[in-house]
């Protein structure tokens, strides 16, 4: 049995103000069945983690840096982000994969020095429209998920997001079908790597995700959550998404 997962990714979002929604989430926890997680920025993840202690709500980061310490300017260490009471941290995002040069190699070290640091990764895997286009989509996710999977795993320290580039942000989703087909391949996959753990490590998926389609995904299998961008910057948007995942 996986666990099931509701992820919101704030990206380079979010005030201080805008915490307040810890609170609404917290006080009235729209699915007890799942776990809910909120990455906000950097500068908020202290507070965050503060407001968040009362109740369900966990917070993660969007990144760290592979080493522990040192002459990074500009970067967080897994276990600064531990050392502050996060819970997870999200790392590959295509975000930083296309726009820092981020390599299967690098993510797999982050990956791994999270792990060590007692955060649980949420490694984040997906094709380009041109890949998919192609139709080099589930060789892409494949050598992605085999290159930046860390050594040593158990399911509660390792969640894997399935983010098609194209779907990101831009209010449209692969068919059901196609989410079907990757999740599947990447159970198999998983299982062949893992063994038992590959089971039960959270598949998420990522890209668009809305109150109105997000019922239709979870439906799938091997959908165990979803990792949310821009829905899960207000709890208006967020709690319905929540509560689909029953
Ligand atoms: O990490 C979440 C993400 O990239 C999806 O963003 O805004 O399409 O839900 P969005």
């Amino acid at each position: 049995m996986q666990r099931k997962l509701a992820a919101g990714n704030w990206k380079m979002n979010g005030t201080v103000a805008d915490l307040s929604m810890i609170d609404s989430l917290n006080s009235a926890h729209p699915n007890p069945g799942c776990e809910i997680l909120l990455c906000p920025p950097a500068h908020l993840l202290s507070q965050a983690v503060a407001q968040a202690r009362t109740g369900p709500v966990r917070i993660g980061a969007q990144n760290c840096h592979s080493a522990d310490t040192g002459a990074y300017t500009g970067d967080i260490s897994a276990p600064m982000l531990a050392d502050v009471g996060a819970s997870h941290v999200i790392v590959g995002h295509s975000e930083r994969r296309e726009g820092y040069g981020e390599t299967d190699a690098d993510v797999k070290d982050k990956a791994a020095a999270a792990q060590a640091a007692g955060l649980t990764p949420i490694l984040c895997i997906g094709e380009s429209l041109e890949q998919r286009e192609a139709g080099a989509a589930l060789d892409v996710i494949r050598a992605q998920l085999a290159g930046s999977v860390p050594g040593n795993n158990t399911a509660e320290t390792l969640v894997v997001a399935y983010e098609p580039i194209w779907a990101i942000g831009t209010g449209k989703i692969p068919t059901m079908e196609e989410i079907a087909q990757v999740h599947a391949v990447l159970r198999a996959d998983l299982i062949d790597a893992l063994g038992t753990t590959g089971a039960t490590v959270p598949l998420l998926y990522g890209g668009s995700v809305k109150p109105g389609n997000a019922a239709g995904i979870f439906a799938l299998d091997h959908v165990n959550g979803a990792l949310v961008g821009g829905a899960s910057l207000t709890a208006q948007d967020f709690s319905p998404i929540i509560e689909a995942l029953s």
